[in-house]
């Protein structure tokens, strides 16, 4: 599908952007191994999380809609009839996975033509190493995957060589029956770790990791899944480049390993206004406020990168409005996300007519009035898609996007949400 954004007006008023995505796909796997029912809130109705929905449901879980939430319904989970769909998700293929290594049945996993690029190795060669066996494209390397399942070593120790909070949660996932201690080099989102508690699991800091002793039962954990700050970014950033916009958003996560994006736009000069309100359960939520204007250029590296590294392609458009030069580094796994981010976002800019240097780990950004018509891609990449969205608003000539039906994966009520917050 090609949608044409055309430049607009000023983005003005108030607004609740949907579910968490991380938190939504945990709020169903976790309380499907729980040990009763559970009501989740504020679900993602994103193709994503549908996929972790119809999985869990292929394994035996039941998922049932009742009212505006979502029952989930723990059950013995059994070997699936069919290969199991995971679409686009990473996150589902990756979490299932860890699950799924110590049950005694096999499970074949799949997904769409983005997903089936995806590196397994980083899943695969942990829990080969704990003794579950897998099978798949490229010597185990590429979906579709074929889990093997069974009996995993106890007391498995990690120190990963990557932070991802796909990886941890996996590997913690397989390790809830013999117990198993993670570390990683910088600490990824911890919306696992925060759930896992919350139900009651031996979970514990140790030598700079995550210990988790055997878990024999998990407390079903009601959820509110605030709303998704990976979403919010987009129209912080349209609000800032669009000029006469002011916005306010409600009920946003603001959990710190995901706020790096605030971080960054704040580092950028950006007039943003962030209130932790509340504890909604295991998470902070709170309210944004976006004024226009401001934009200068910044070093986005190290630690933030990895805190706004699902932003950085949104925030790489407003790198492109401001003033001055951004540098984007130390973000190299941005290449094996739904798509290769950093080659997207410099294709997508150049198209701009922006200067930007393409580098290993991320790019150099020279900012200014990047100006179209232009064509870009986002097949397959639904933070691709909205990204270039938010830069054809503030652009002469508009952006038509090739693809831009991948935006369902996590949002799909974005356009709808575009045209309220223009009409203000
Ligand atoms: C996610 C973890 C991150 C992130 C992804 C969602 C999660 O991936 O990019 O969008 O829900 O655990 P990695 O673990 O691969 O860094």
């Amino acid at each position: 599908m090609s949608w044409l954004v055309e430049p607009q007006g000023p983005l003005r008023g108030q607004l609740r952007v949907p579910g968490d995505k991380s938190i939504s796909h945990r709020s169903l796997i976790l309380n499907a191994l729980a040990s009763g029912p559970a009501r989740v809130r504020g679900l993602l109705e994103g193709e994503d999380v549908h996929s972790t929905a119809s999985a869990l449901r292929a394994l035996g879980v039941g998922i049932e809609r009742e009212g505006s939430a979502v029952i989930v319904r723990p059950a013995p989970l059994r070997e699936p009839e069919d290969v199991v769909d995971c679409g686009n998700s990473g996150t589902t293929i990756r979490l299932l996975t860890g699950v799924l290594a110590r049950q005694p049945f096999l499970t074949v996993l799949t997904g769409d033509g983005s997903l089936r690029k995806r590196p397994m190795a980083r899943v695969v060669k942990p829990l080969t190493r704990m003794g579950a066996r897998f099978d798949g494209r490229d010597n185990g390397r590429l979906p579709p995957l074929v889990v093997r399942g069974g009996p995993l070593q106890a007391q498995a120790r990690f120190d990963l060589s990557i932070s991802s909070a796909q990886v941890k949660s996996c590997l913690l996932l397989a390790g809830m029956d013999g117990g198993v201690w993670v570390r990683e080099p910088r600490q990824s989102r911890d919306h696992t770790e925060r759930m896992l508690l919350a139900m009651g699991a031996p979970l514990t800091a140790e030598e700079g990791g995550l210990a988790l002793a055997p878990t024999t039962s998990l407390a079903p954990l009601d959820v509110d899944v605030p709303g998704d700050v990976s979403s919010a970014a987009f129209w912080l950033v349209a609000a800032a480049i669009v000029p006469g916009s002011d916005i306010t958003l409600e009920n946003v996560g603001l959990n710190p390993t995901r706020t790096g994006v605030i971080d960054a736009l704040l580092a950028m000069g950006a007039q943003l206004e962030s209130e932790t309100l509340e504890v909604a359960g295991t998470e902070p939520t709170g309210t944004l406020r976006m004024r226009a204007g401001g934009l200068k250029g910044a070093v986005i590296d190290g630690n933030l990168a990895l805190r706004c590294l699902d932003e950085l392609p949104v925030l790489a458009v407003a790198a492109a409005f401001a003033e001055g030069e951004t540098v984007i580094a130390d973000a190299e796994e941005l290449r094996v996300k739904e798509s290769d981010r950093i080659a997207r976002v410099v294709q997508g800019l150049r198209a701009m007519n922006v200067e930007v240097e393409e580098r290993p780990d991320g790019m150099v950004i020279q900012g200014g009035r990047p100006h179209g018509p232009a064509t870009v891609d986002g097949t397959g990449d639904h933070r691709i898609a909205m990204a270039f969205a938010v830069a054809a608003l503030a652009s002469t000539g508009g952006v038509t996007l090739e693809g831009a039906e991948a935006i369902s994966t996590s949002y799909p009520q974005f356009a709808a949400h575009l045209g309220e917050l223009t009409r203000g």
